[in-house]
């Protein structure tokens, strides 16, 4: 691993955490230390699954993928396979991966991965936070051993894609986002909204997906499904929420506007139940926790997509 910046994901692999997890790979800064795999997108046997599979079509089998929790820690919550297919990878009868998951549960593999890389871990939460929760509640120092926390979730104005006012990954289990924001002294957030506003065209994307490499060749095929339906509900751009996110966890100074608020995340609501409440005019008397990313240079972003897919 050398200099490299040890680099945690937590993920529920999805169409979109397929592209994030493949820039991370190609990243010469980080080493990724292991996926620590969730429910989410679709059930745990699928999310684990395709993280093993995406692991071996990019050639790094050395990366442990450990499964985690199969469901949210109190409510049962609906899944986004209208959006990443009925398997989270678009359906495609994919040959089943030849390795399989350690035996580890994902909670004791953050704990132990934080220890081993005490001060330096870079943790990227890329799906419902249920793992990262239960690390906690194991564990309440942890944050004390992570460099750096990054979190794609949340709405920080109340546009949601899930409902109105939430978004997938803090709606799917909001308990347990409240555990990760409230035990952590600042998390760096990219909201669904930031995601919105640094889409890329359809027709850039489809012609990096035409690079000659198995990973443009499996990615244009796991994503086939989900691109019809995007280009259908959001029109020409394509927005790749935790691809977005890991840009800004790779290279934090791609960062061109950031706002520090206190969050808190909506528990009871009838209507809002999983909103990420953002204290913009700081009247609650909270300290802030959040350090939102609000824009980010986009050629750097797609630089790094094109990087990921080998595209050039
Ligand atoms: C988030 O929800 C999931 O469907 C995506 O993988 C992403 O993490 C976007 O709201
Ligand atoms: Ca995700």
């Amino acid at each position: 691993m050398g200099d490299r910046i040890p680099l945690l994901i937590d993920t529920d692999p999805g169409v979109d955490d397929a592209l994030a997890v493949l820039m991370a790979f190609d990243d010469p800064r980080h080493a990724v230390v292991g996926l620590t795999v969730a429910a989410g997108n679709v059930g745990l046997a699928h999310t684990v699954r395709n993280a093993l599979k995406l692991c071996e079509v990019a050639g790094r089998d050395d990366v442990p993928v450990f499964a985690g929790a199969p469901a949210p820690l109190l409510h049962p919550a609906r899944d986004a396979a209208f959006v990443h297919g009925r398997d989270g990878f678009g359906d495609t009868g994919y040959a089943p991966p030849a390795r399989q998951a350690e035996a580890e549960h994902a909670a004791l593999a953050i704990l132990r991965l934080s220890h081993a890389h005490a001060g330096r871990l870079v943790l990227v939460a890329l799906g419902p936070l249920t793992n990262l929760a239960l690390a906690l509640r194991l564990d309440p120092a942890l944050p004390q051993r992570v460099a750096r926390l990054v979190v794609m979730g949340g709405a920080v104005t109340a546009h949601g894609n899930m409902t109105p006012a939430a978004e997938f990954n803090v709606w799917f289990d909001p308990e347990a986002a409240h555990i990760v924001f409230t035990a952590f002294p600042r998390t760096d957030l990219v909201d669904w909204e930031a995601v919105l506003a640094h889409g890329f065209l359809h027709t850039e994307f489809e012609r990096w997906l035409q690079a000659d490499s198995p990973r443009a060749r499996f990615y244009d095929a796991i994503s086939r499904q989900t691109r019809a339906w995007a280009v259908d509900r959001r029109g020409e751009r394509w927005h790749s929420a935790d691809a977005f996110a890991m840009a800004f966890a790779l290279e934090p100074e791609g960062a061109l506007e950031l706002a520090e608020r206190p969050l808190a995340v909506e528990l009871v609501g009838s209507h809002t139940r999983g909103a990420t409440v953002v204290d913009w005019r700081r009247q609650g008397g909270a300290a802030d926790n959040v350090r939102i990313l609000r824009r980010y240079d986009q050629a750097r972003f797609e630089a790094r997509v094109r990087g990921a897919l080998a595209a050039g």
